[in-house]
């Protein structure tokens, strides 16, 4: 554990709130997809949605298959305005259920941009869920589930979330010290 490391300046939400709250949205998303005949895709967001895609999974109980998107926000530490994403799928999504797992939804400019990419390859839905959803971000049409939606204001690292690629692998979300 690196609750001594200098970058850290406060633990956000802990390991066991984060499953606590992950357990809860596969709740969810069991109830939704409780008739579901054929198996649902999940298509996950590298890299950031990894250790919340793989907590997630494990509290499924409907038949899922399992696919990568990539998606970039940031170069050179600094956001730009226009994701880059790369969706090469390994087989097809045509006329089945999509839930798109990611890390953080902020302006939502990247899920709009990965919903629009997906689409393309007609799913016959799309349901998204993330860490955290803020609420002022742009909301998309389809079904939309977090474990928080609240808005931390500073910038977040752990848990899949980075800071120039690093501090993914933190078991909980921290704020980072000396960054807005
Ligand atoms: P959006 O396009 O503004 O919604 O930004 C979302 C993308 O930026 C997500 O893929 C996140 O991984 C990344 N991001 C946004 N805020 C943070 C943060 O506080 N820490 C790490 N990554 C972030
Ligand atoms: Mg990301």
């Amino acid at each position: 554990m690196r609750t001594e490391n200098n970058h850290i300046l406060k633990i956000l939400k802990t390991h066991d709130e984060i499953v606590q709250k992950t357990i809860e949205v596969a709740n969810k998303l069991n109830d939704r997809f409780k008739n579901e005949k054929e198996e649902v895709v999940l298509l996950l967001v590298l890299k950031g949605s990894l250790p919340y895609a793989l907590e997630l999974m494990k509290h499924l109980n409907f038949d899922v298959s399992i696919d990568f998107i990539t998606s970039s926000s940031y170069f050179l530490n600094k956001k730009i305005s226009d994701p880059k994403i790369k969706y090469e799928p390994t087989f097809s999504i045509e006329n089945k259920k999509v839930i798109i797992i990611e890390d953080l939804i902020d302006s939502g400019h990247t899920i709009k941009k990965l919903c629009k990419e997906i689409i393309k390859f007609k799913p016959s839905s799309i349901t998204i869920t993330a860490i955290y959803g803020k609420p002022s971000r742009i909301k998309t049409n389809n079904y939309e589930i977090f474990c928080w939606e609240e808005d931390p204001k500073e910038f977040l690292i752990g848990f899949g979330l980075d800071y120039d690629e690093k501090y993914r692998n933190l078991p909980y979300i921290a704020i980072i010290k000396g960054k807005k």
